[in-house]
């Protein structure tokens, strides 16, 4: 089994980006972690992460036969982009929306997310087990 992992925009920036907010681990942190824990799941990640929207479309569009599930973080872009929304509709692969903070907690205009209706759903405020949490869940998805 194949997984992306996908992430939006600044989270390259993990770490030194208002750690109270997201932590104080950076992206190579969580990626290291991840990898150990799929690992221990036995199945294969790729972990990428772009800060344009349009590339983050690409890839999405570029998944399709290659993956099997993916798990993604669309930072900034969960509130606000239809593009993302419409490429994993569009490839039809299973994808779990994941989330550092738990949005709903924070500001307003972060309460919507255009992205989670197009997935099989949202994993929101666990900090780097949101990505743990993100990849049990499509890898138990994609078994049944
Ligand atoms: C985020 C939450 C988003 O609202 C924000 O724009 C991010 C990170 C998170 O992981 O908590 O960049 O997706």
């Amino acid at each position: 089994m194949k997984i992306l992992v996908l992430n939006g925009p600044n989270l390259n920036m993990l770490g030194k980006r208002e750690p109270d907010k997201y932590g104080t681990d950076t992206l190579e942190d969580i990626e290291l972690f991840l990898r150990d824990v799929a690992k221990k799941l036995k199945v294969e990640i790729d972990f990428y992460q772009n800060n344009v929207e349009g590339v983050l479309v690409n890839k999405i569009q570029q998944a399709k036969n290659i993956y099997d599930g993916i798990v993604m973080n669309p930072a900034a872009y969960t509130h606000t982009s239809v593009a993302i929304r419409d490429a994993i509709l569009a490839v039809e692969i299973p994808t779990v929306e994941i989330h550092l903070s738990n949005i709903h907690k924070r500001e307003e205009f972060r309460h919507t997310s255009l992205t989670a209706p197009a997935c099989v759903g949202q994993i929101t405020g666990f900090g780097k087990t949101s990505y743990k949490l993100g990849l049990i869940a499509i890898v138990d998805y994609l078994n049944k």
